[in-house]
């Protein structure tokens, strides 16, 4: 039996520790089905279409991996897609909480998904999509943290005459 996990999140936009957690789950999964969803609490800086085609770019080079995007609650898309498992990534303490109560509603509303709760590699430890896009914002260098893609249309979002980031 194939072994499909889904990777959910904002992917608002992709980062480098997105991708190394699709690269760790590889080693776990045939197929990963990484899906942007709703995330009621955050605005979102690009709208889903841009969001996928970075994501599609970035991880173009991967077997194994699939895109998809869903309005809707997690649990209901990962039994349409036939996936036993979400796959969420861990950096520090401060996303336990949140992570926790998350892994545990989706428990109590499909008790057939687990969650597995993977730990980004150190160089990311402190990166998030939120972190990076007020530092492009404000002209700060984020160019070794996402993918070339990523790069250039934050560059293109807040300095489109070129002036800075
Ligand atoms: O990258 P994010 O923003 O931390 O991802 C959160 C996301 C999109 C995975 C989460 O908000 C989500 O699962 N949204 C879909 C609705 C849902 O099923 N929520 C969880 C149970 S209430």
């Amino acid at each position: 039996m194939k072994r499909i996990a889904i990777y959910p999140g904002s992917f608002d936009p992709v980062t480098n520790g997105h991708i190394d957690i699709v690269q760790r789950g590889l080693q776990l999964f045939d197929t990963i089905i990484v899906t942007i969803l709703v995330n009621p609490g955050k605005k979102s800086l690009f709208p889903v279409p841009k969001r996928m085609a970075m994501l599609r770019e970035s991880l173009s080079s991967l077997a194994g991996v699939e895109f998809d995007s869903y309005d809707g609650l997690l649990v209901d898309y990962a039994k349409q897609r036939g996936a036993t498992a979400v796959l969420r990534g861990m950096r520090a303490v401060s996303d336990f909480e949140y992570e926790f109560q998350m892994a545990l509603m989706n428990r109590k509303l499909d008790r057939d998904i687990q969650t597995v709760f993977l730990m980004t590699g150190l160089r990311w430890i402190f990166t998030s999509s939120s972190i990076i896009k007020e530092a492009a914002q404000f002209g700060g260098d984020i160019e070794d943290m996402v993918p070339p893609v990523v790069y250039r249309e934050l560059k293109k979002k807040f300095h489109p005459t070129g002036s800075s980031a």
